[in-house]
C-alpha cells in the first residue's frame, strides 16, 4: 500500500495535458463542475488524485505520478480505443443520456461495457497502490461506478465513498441498462453512496432492493455479510466566498464594465453559460429569447443575450448534432433580427478562466439557466455568489438540482417555451426591491451551504465508518 490518507478517484485529473502541434506539452485546468468542487478540498488535505489526463496513451508515454499544488497526481492512461469505448461510448453515449432522463437516446453496445469494466479495474488498481492502510478513498461520478466494488476486493481495509455528480434516474429508466445489476453491485462496494438529492438516493435504494434483492431500511442497505451501505443526499456547491472576493476585485469590476461597453452599453444583458451539452436546454432558451425579440418585447438596440457555450465531448455524435442545431439557430436569429453591431445573441463557443466568468456574471442583469435535467448546476450558484449588491435576476429550470435550494429564482419548465418567455419578461420588469428580496435569500443559501460544507459533511461521515463496515455511532 501507499501513503496517501485521502485518495480522490475521478475520471479526470484536475489538470488536462495539452499537446501542442510542435510536440511540447503543458497542463490546463479541466472542465466541469467536479473539478471546481474538489479543488478547494484537496488544497487542505495531504492526498492523492487519480485520473485521466484527457489524452491517449499513444500520444504520450505512460506518465509518472507528479506533484502539483501540493497534491500528488496519478495519471491513468487510456488508449485511443478506450477513449472511444469507455469515455465517449459507455460513459457519454450510454450512461450520460440514460441518467439524464433519456433526453437523448442511450446506446447500448456490448463492446463499450467490456471497455468500461477494464478501465474501472485500472482505476481501482491505481487507488489500491497509493492508498495508505485504512485510508479514505472517495470515488467520483458515473464513469467509475464499478470502482468501489473492485477496490474493496483489492483493499478491504479502506473506507470507500462514492459520489454521483449527475442525477440518478428513476428505476423505470435505470432498468433499461442491460448491465444494471453489475452497476448497482459496483456502487455497493462503497460505505457511503452520495447523491445531490434525496430522490436519487431513494431511486438507488429501491433498485438495490428490487434488482439485487438486498435488505434495505430507509437509507441503509444491509449486505448478506452484514456490511452496511448508506445512500444519502449531499448537495454540492461552490467556494462562495472565493467567488465573491473575485467578483469584488478591481480587475473583475473593470472587466465587467469593459464587457458592457463592448456590447454597446445596453440597458439589459441576459446571460447563459453552459458546457455545450444537449441536457442544458440551450436551444429552447435561445428560441424563447428570439421570440421575445421578434415580437418586439425586447429590442436589439438596448438588449442582448450573451451565450457562452464551452466545447465538450465533440467527437460524440449527439454533441455534434446539437452544435449544428445551435449554430444554425443563432445564425438565423442574428440574420433575421440583428442590426449592424447589434446581434440579438452574442454567441461564444469557448471556455474562459474564472476571472472572465466572474466579470460576465457581474455584467449580466439576468442569468438564464434552463437544463432539461441537471444533477445540480453550479453556474447559477456562481452567479448568485457574484451578485454582492443583491441585484440581478436568476431564471432557473425546475429540473436542475439547484432549484431545490434556490427556490427564490424564477423557476421554469424548459419544455414550456411560453412559460419561459413569461418568466424572462417578469424578471426583466421586476422592481429592484423584488430583485433584492430574492437575491438576498439565495445569497444566504449559497453562502451557508458552500463546497466546504459538502466535502466535510461527506468525509466526516466516511471517517466514522469502521473497517467492519459498521458505524461508530
Ligand atoms: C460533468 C460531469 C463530470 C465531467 C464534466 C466535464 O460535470 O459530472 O464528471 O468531468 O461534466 O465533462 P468531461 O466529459 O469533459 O469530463
Amino acid at each position: 500500500s501507499g501513503s496517501a490518507d485521502l485518495v480522490i478517484v475521478a475520471n479526470r485529473l484536475p489538470v488536462d495535458r495539452v499537446v501542442e502541434p510542435d510536440g511540447t506539452s503543458s497542463w490546463r485546468r479541466s472542465p466541469g463542475g467536479l473539478v471546481s468542487a474538489l479543488e478547494p478540498v484537496m488544497r487542505v488535505h495531504d492526498g492523492a488524485w487519480i485520473g485521466w489526463t484527457g489524452g491517449t496513451s499513444e500520444e504520450s508515454d505512460d506518465l509518472a505520478p507528479f506533484v502539483e499544488d501540493g497534491m500528488q497526481l496519478v495519471p491513468v492512461p487510456l488508449s485511443a480505443r478506450e477513449v472511444e469505448e469507455f469515455y465517449e461510448g459507455f460513459s457519454n453515449a450510454t450512461l450520460w443520456p440514460l441518467y439524464h432522463d433519456v433526453v437523448a437516446k442511450p446506446l447500448f453496445k456490448r463492446e463499450w461495457w467490456e471497455s468500461y469494466k477494464r478501465v474501472n479495474q485500472r482505476f481501482a488498481e491505481r487507488a489500491a497502490e497509493v492508498a495508505a492502510p485504512g485510508a479514505m478513498v472517495w470515488v467520483h461520478d458515473y464513469q467509475l461506478q464499478l470502482v468501489p466494488q473492485l477496490l474493496r476486493e483489492l483493499r478491504p481495509d479502506l473506507r470507500i465513498g462514492f459520489f454521483l455528480h449527475i442525477p440518478f434516474p428513476p428505476a423505470e429508466l435505470f432498468s433499461q441498462l442491460p448491465w444494471r445489476r453489475a452497476v448497482l453491485e459496483g456502487l455497493l462496494g462503497a460505505d457511503i453512496v452520495g447523491f445531490h438529492l434525496p430522490g436519487g438516493a431513494q431511486n438507488f435504494v429501491r433498485l438495490v432492493r428490487q434488482r439485487v434483492g438486498h435488505k434495505t431500511h430507509r437509507d441503509l442497505v444491509t449486505l448478506p455479510d452484514g456490511r452496511q451501505v448508506r445512500a444519502a443526499a449531499y448537495p454540492i456547491s461552490i467556494d462562495a466566498a472565493d467567488f465573491e472576493d473575485l467578483a469584488r476585485s478591481p480587475d473583475v469590476t473593470r472587466r465587467a464594465e469593459a464587457i458592457r461597453a463592448a456590447l454597446g452599453n445596453p440597458k439589459r444583458v441576459l446571460l447563459g453559460v453552459d458546457r455545450l451539452d444537449y441536457t442544458k436546454g440551450i436551444y429552447p432558451r435561445l428560441r424563447a429569447y428570439a421570440e421575445l425579440v421578434a415580437d418586439g418585447t425586447f429590442d436589439v438596440e438596448d438588449t442582448v443575450f450573451v451565450q457562452v457555450a464551452t466545447p465538450s465531448r465533440e467527437r460524440v455524435d449527439e454533441y455534434r448534432k446539437m452544435r449544428d442545431e445551435i449554430d444554425m439557430l443563432v445564425g438565423r436569429v442574428n440574420g433575421d433580427l440583428g442590426q449592424i453591431g447589434r446581434p440579438a445573441i452574442s454567441y461564444l463557443h469557448s471556455s474562459y478562466p474564472r476571472e472572465e466568468m466572474a466579470a460576465l456574471y457581474r455584467a449580466a442583469d439576468i442569468m438564464v439557466v434552463t437544463p432539461y435535467r441537471d444533477g445540480m448546476n453550479l453556474v447559477c450558484k456562481e452567479y448568485v455568489a457574484c451578485r454582492y449588491d443583491n441585484d440581478g435576476a436568476l431564471v432557473l429550470s425546475e429540473f436542475a438540482g439547484a432549484a431545490h435550494e434556490l427556490s427564490q429564482a424564477w423557476l421554469v419548465n424548459p419544455y414550456d417555451i411560453n412559460g419561459m418567455k413569461a418568466a424572462i419578461v417578469e424578471a426583466a420588469n421586476a422592481d429592484p426591491k423584488e430583485l433584492t428580496r430574492r437575491m438576498k435569500a439565495m445569497r444566504k443559501t449559497v453562502a451557508e451551504h458552500d463546497v466546504d460544507r459538502w466535502a466535510t459533511g461527506f468525509l466526516d461521515e466516511l471517517d466514522a465508518v469502521r473497517p467492519s463496515g459498521r458505524r461508530r455511532v
